[in-house]
């Protein structure tokens, strides 16, 4: 039955204090809970509920209260229930469970001999009976008991009180955690470890102790994550005054998890995929991740566990915030403008097709039946969209201060959106509940802009409509409060002043309130070329009026890099989409490229993103009803003609680009490595219709062999593809034998085969699922195999739906015992309305395979389900 937000209910008990006993064994822990309970105050008088504590797979073997054995209580698969219980009182349960039979990798499970713990949302209810909800806030104590042989490091959240030996070989530790913390916060650790450690000194001059524990022999891969935590750390005392506030801060890498990393307090747990990291087996993607996601987690510490949240309705209080505060480290780090693309391709690629089929809910959904299947682009992305809108609305300053306010006035509480929406009130005296709807209303709005200009009087017109299209459950929608950082240039492309309300400007910021609304600029001398929506300063689909040459003259002078990436994005993906090729325009393209290339005044990171044509699953977006075949070919034939068109000017920049001698991670480097390999790539996607087609065969082949590190092996495999056949096969082979012992490249290999558009693809990646390597308990391999091919556009949507089977097959073996990484792929066939035939057709069926399939988990059977309703 779906939980619903509006009967949330705060809990009839508090649990003041935690304390675990962990006697850690593989398959038989025994774990003693002695909670101290009191009935909530608010019902105090007015309330005999029972007590009703969350449980799930565990071996209950004793109850007491108060000292006394109990055995008046009620057990289901689910909860544990004592009728009738005292106001306040001692509880001690004393539980069985087995982590290493424990697939679901949620709750306490094994991983490559290690113990590791993963409770958010609600696994912890998997470790010991638990009120297991968001706002029971407790103050933990966990003491930890193993065999020393193979379990030297025995690590929980909080401050180490003690430690000591034991019979029998065995030893424990203490920690105590000085936070009230939700027991989804909750994390433990054992086993055999490296540790980096490190230490930093907080604003106030306090000292911290930095510890990051990954596999044996793999400390010198963990260095890159400390600099960035540490970069991380201070960013947030600069940039928000938030000080981390323990002694200690630990990282723990492990290979088995089944997603990013998680924020336990002071003990944070990563996929060893986002930590470890080195030039020779880690991309500069890779580094760029590790990075942002090191700082996500940590500036949970206040946006989220500090200020946690009242209900897993709330989850986008948390995640929203801190992807915004994320994406805010990484533009400081890396660049405010290439960020901003990049994040706003991941928005599309995944955000905007989901606000747009089935699956669509708010950022604040209503109701779920999983909330694992929540942790979706649109309550993280859309979600730091809102708080970005936010900011942009209010001005930095005013927005410092009011996140100040909120982060003092919900300290050590569980809040909710109403709370954050309260601090920008409290400090603007505005009323901000119009803000509330984009929370709560589900929808990619539609904005569309149309101009008149007044060449006599020198006045421009500008009308804005906004429309947001229905939603499941959501018919009607309201206008909401859109922020349009806009300016105007020139036909040319150069900047074009105007007055606004008799202020001159070159950029200005318009809100948009109701359904449509003119505003009127004056003092514009020359006939304008609009630049709407800067910096992508709101969530929307953008359309102008306009003609072509409008894009054209933003290609190649919007001072908004955002917009000049923009046009040159919307040019090529009008051309791709039509039906016969525009040769004057594809011409014309070509030469706004080449003349961006050529630009001594654009980065190097910079020029390579906007030779990055959109994507197949961008451009599906834009075409009704999606036909994957058209757009494959398309979009291959124009990136052929962009290859032969522009092979001298592409060749000779590349040769002009000469590797570094030395590595380095950072931002430039990594932007001179992301333009020679978009280069590559584009010489090589003409290769077999040019004059030079062994000339850059053997370049592509060289760029390969001779790289000195795994961003450029990478580049030079993806650029291999285009050939298909002998070297790009040698390659392959060379690239296996070379890394077959690290486990991270060897997913790198499945990913690159599963991800390459050939036409054989699906029957190598059915050959690589039977490969000895892959191993579908491993979320990281699994992944790499199927969610690569998934996401491989031409390949997936074969037109006789053996992609889609392939889907169902193994999303049905991984269900069975892990729901939680299963589910995160029934999405790819969620939006089969929107596919022309026979992928619609096909589609559906598969999706009907998979609910009539028995013992579906109930994270499955709800999307399926969802995706199926009418
Ligand atoms: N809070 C974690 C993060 O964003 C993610 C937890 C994901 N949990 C889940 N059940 N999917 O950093
Ligand atoms: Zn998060």
């Amino acid at each position: 039955q779906p939980i619903q937000l509006s009967d949330y209910k705060a809990p009839d008990f508090l649990i003041a204090t935690t304390e675990l006993d962990f006697d850690l064994a593989p398959e038989t822990t025994r774990v003693t809970a002695r909670l101290t309970i009191t009935r909530n105050a608010a019902y105090l008088g007015a309330n005999d509920a029972p007590l009703v504590l969350m449980g799930e797979r565990l071996k209950l073997l004793s109850v007491t209260l108060d000292g006394q054995p109990v055995t008046d209580y009620t057990l289901t698969d689910e909860t544990l229930t004592l009728a009738s219980v005292p106001d306040s009182f001692t509880l001690e349960t004393e539980v069985e469970i087995n982590p290493l039979g424990n697939k679901t990798l949620e709750g306490l499970y094994m991983s490559s001999g290690r113990y590791c713990t993963q409770c958010e949302a609600e696994g912890f209810r998997k470790i010991t009976y638990y009120l297991d909800r968001p706002d029971g806030l407790s103050k933990y104590r966990v003491r930890i008991e193993a065999p020393k042989a193979g379990f030297p490091h025995l690590l929980s959240n909080g401050n180490l009180l003690e430690t000591g030996d034991l019979d029998g070989g065995k030893h424990y530790a203490l920690w105590e955690d000085p936070f009230f913390k939700p027991c989804y916060l909750f994390a433990l650790v054992a086993g055999e470890l490296d540790v980096l450690e490190d230490s930093l000194t907080t604003m106030s001059g306090r000292k911290v102790e930095l510890k990051i524990y990954v596999d044996t022999g793999m400390r010198d891969r963990s260095l890159y994550a400390m600099d960035a935590l540490k970069r991380s750390m201070l960013w947030d005392e600069q940039v928000y005054g938030r000080e981390y506030d323990l002694d200690l801060f630990m990282i723990v890498a492990v290979r088995d998890f089944n997603f990013g990393a998680m924020e336990n307090k002071g003990l944070n747990v990563f996929n060893a995929s986002l930590l470890l990291a080195d030039p020779t087996t880690a991309t500069d993607m890779d580094y760029e991740r590790i990075e942002s996601v090191i700082a996500h987690e940590y500036f949970h510490n206040w946006s989220g566990n500090r200020v946690t949240c009242r209900d897993w309705f709330q989850l986008c209080l948390k995640e929203g915030l801190t992807v915004f505060r994320d994406q805010g480290f990484s533009a400081d780090q890396r660049g405010h403008a290439v960020a901003r693309i990049k994040d706003v391709r991941a928005l599309r690629a995944r955000q905007f097709p989901e606000d747009s089929g089935p699956l669509a809910h708010p950022v604040r959904p209503s109701s779920y039946v999983k909330i694992d299947n929540f942790y979706t682009a649109t309550i993280y992305e859309k979600g730091a969209e809102i708080v970005g809108m936010l900011k942009t609305f209010v001005g930095p300053a005013t927005y410092r201060q009011a996140l100040d306010h909120y982060f003092a006035t919900n300290d050590g509480t569980a809040a909710t959106l109403e709370d954050f929406l309260a601090a920008f009130e409290a400090v603007t005296g505005d009323d901000f509940s119009p803000w509330l709807q984009w929370y709560t209303q589900a929808g990619t709005p539609r904005l569309h802009v149309t101009s008149a200009y007044d060449a006599n009087s020198k006045t421009l017109t500008l009308s804005f409509t906004q429309a947001t299209a229905p939603t499941p459950g959501q018919p009607e929608k309201s206008a909401l409060p859109i922020p349009i950082r806009f300016g105007l240039l020139t036909a040319e492309g150069e900047k074009q002043m105007f007055t606004r309300d008799g202020i001159l400007a070159a950029e200005s910021l318009f809100i948009l309130r109701d359904a449509s609304a003119e505003l009127t600029l004056n003092d514009v001398k020359h006939a304008p070329v609009l630049s709407i929506l800067r910096h992508f300063s709101a969530p929307v689909v953008l359309t102008v009026e306009e003609p072509t040459s409008h894009a054209f003259a933003r290609f190649k002078g919007d001072s908004d890099p955002f917009n000049r990436w923009e046009a040159a994005q919307g040019l090529a993906k009008a051309i791709i989409l039509s039906e016969t090729p525009d040769e004057d325009l594809i011409d014309g393209f070509a030469q706004g490229l080449e003349a961006s290339l050529l630009d001594e005044d654009l980065d190097h990171a910079f020029k390579a993103l906007i030779m990055g044509l959109p994507t197949e699953s961008d451009l599906a977006q834009s075409l009704s009803p999606i036909d994957p075949a058209f757009i494959h070919r398309n979009r291959k034939a124009f990136k052929t003609a962009l290859s032969l068109r522009l092979y001298e000017t592409v060749h000779g920049l590349y040769t002009s680009l000469t590797p570094a001698e030395t590595f380095s991670p950072d931002a430039d480097a990594a932007g001179t490595r992301a333009l020679r390999n978009a280069l590559l790539d584009l010489m090589l996607a003409g290769h077999n219709r040019g004059a030079e087609n062994a000339t850059s065969v053997n370049l592509a082949f060289r760029h390969f062999e001779t790289a000195s590190n795994m961003t450029d092996m990478v580049g030079g495999l993806v650029a291999l593809m285009h050939v298909q056949d002998r070297p790009y096969k040698d390659a392959l082979d060379i690239f296996y034998a070379r890394f077959k012992h690290e486990p991270l490249v060897i997913d790198k290999w499945f990913a690159l085969q599963a991800g390459c558009a050939h036409p054989d693809t699906l029957a190598r990646v059915r050959t690589l699922s039977q490969h000895p390597d892959f191993d579908a308990k491993t979320p990281n391999r699994w992944r790499a195999l199927v969610q690569s091919f998934a996401n491989n556009q031409s390949a997936f949507h074969a037109p006789d739906g053996s992609g889609y089977d392939f889907l169902v097959d193994q999303v049905l073996e991984v269900d069975a015992f892990n729901p939680m990484t299963a589910a995160r792929l029934v999405e790819p066939l969620s939006r089969y309305r929107v596919y022309a035939e026979p992928y619609r057709t096909n589609m559906k069926k598969a999706l009907q395979t998979i609910t009539l399939s028995p013992d579906l988990s109930k994270n499955v059977l709800e999307l399926a389900t969802k995706a199926l309703a009418d």
